[in-house]
């Protein structure tokens, strides 16, 4: 097998930097995937291969969130946003309402697509605070009538993060594309977790959902086939063709993932990767000002702004040159984004530190 050597930090928020080892991995098989004389790829997805590739992925999520055996795993095509709208279709299309809290750009998607299909309530927002922070959880209220609570548990481009979770007397959703397998979790109060699959676990094009047996047994039996979580629970997600290239490198990350120490390490690692990034922003004496509530900060996402655009142009460009992409912020917001995932060797985040430091003295 080739080493490659000559790979950049990739500071991109997904797609982003996936483990070397899952790259590798499927490198080495992807032609002729263990001996068979044909790539995973070209199989048939009723294969025995396949079903136990996609069955061990399966297994892995469960293990590694620590998951009850009341809750399904389902790979499911269409990212992330199927689930905006895929969420209340399950769940209020015939009546009820949800609650949403929102928190910020992609809170705002979910709650867009949720208002399409029936009644929606915000029970918190950050916009006056411009999404720079987020409530104390204790003090979430839930409204008559709500049949669930939707929260964005990382806020990508704002770089916020919900550090715990309201405790209310319907199921929590949420949105954790952005920080999903990146902390132990209070598993019990949700109801569904759907994450895009582009950050922490796989190739884009994908959404991990993880639903409770509660939430399957109220999905209406006149959805639309794909769109109705209890038909695909029961046929283990193989309602159509599943997207087998995608989910063989789930496995292949998780397979990584639990090598390295599973949730334990990831949390770890990212309370290391964020804490050197906002330590160099703390020491430069306010040339890096990181616009967010510091009780909230994400540790996946460290948005930050320097004196002028002009400087932010700079810093991104002679970053790159010195072997970091991706550090240009949301086009919606303007400023700097480390993105800092669980791939993200510990040495990116060394070196962005390094260099910021670096940077600001030169430029100050
Ligand atoms: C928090 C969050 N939710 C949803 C999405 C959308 O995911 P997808 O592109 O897989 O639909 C993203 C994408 O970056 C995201 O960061």
């Amino acid at each position: 097998m080739t080493t490659t050597t000559n790979r950049i930090f990739n500071f991109s928020a997904g797609p982003c930097t996936l483990p070397l080892e899952a790259l590798e991995r499927a490198q080495a098989q992807f032609a002729d995937y263990e001996g068979q004389g044909m790539s995973l790829i070209e199989m048939s997805h009723r294969s025995k291969t396949v079903d136990g590739v996609h069955n061990e992925a399966i297994a892995l999520v469960k293990e590694l969130l620590d998951l009850p055996d009341n809750y399904a795993v389902l790979f499911l095509g269409g990212g992330a946003t199927l689930q905006f709208s895929m969420v209340p279709m399950n769940l209020i299309r015939n009546g009820g309402s949800a609650d949403f809290t929102h928190s910020g750009a992609w809170a705002k998607k979910a709650i867009g697509d949720a208002k399409l299909i029936g009644n929606t309530h915000v029970v918190w927002s950050g916009e006056e605070s411009g999404f720079t922070t987020l409530p104390d959880p204790a003090s979430v209220q839930t409204t008559d009538g709500a049949k669930y609570l939707h929260l964005t548990s990382n806020e990508t481009i704002g770089g916020i993060q919900w550090q715990d979770f309201p405790d209310v007397d319907v199921p929590l959703v949420s949105d954790m594309s952005s920080d999903i397998l990146s902390r132990p979790l209070p598993i019990e109060k949700f109801g569904i977790i759907y994450a895009g699959a582009q950050k922490n676990i796989g190739p884009a094009g994908m959404g991990l959902v993880i639903v409770r047996d509660d939430i399957l047994e109220q999905c209406p039996d006149d959805l639309p086939l794909y769109y109705n979580y209890k038909k695909h629970a029961g046929a283990n997600a193989m309602l159509n063709t599943p997207p087998v290239f995608q989910i063989w490198m789930v496995k292949l990350v998780l397979d990584w993932l639990k090598e390295k120490g599973g949730v334990q390490w990831s949390q770890q690692m990212a309370a290391k990767r964020s804490g050197l990034l906002y330590d160099a922003m703390a020491a430069s004496g306010g040339y890096y000002r990181c616009p967010v509530d510091e009780a909230v900060r994400s540790p996946m996402n460290v948005v930050f702004r320097l004196p002028s655009e002009e400087l932010e142009a700079k810093f991104i460009a002679e970053a790159l040159d010195n072997g970091m992409s991706g550090l240009k912020g949301h086009r919606s917001v303007g400023g700097c984004r480390a993105s800092i995932y669980n791939a993200m060797p510990l040495e990116g985040a060394e070196a962005l530190a390094s260099f910021m430091a670096d940077f600001a003295a030169r430029n100050g």
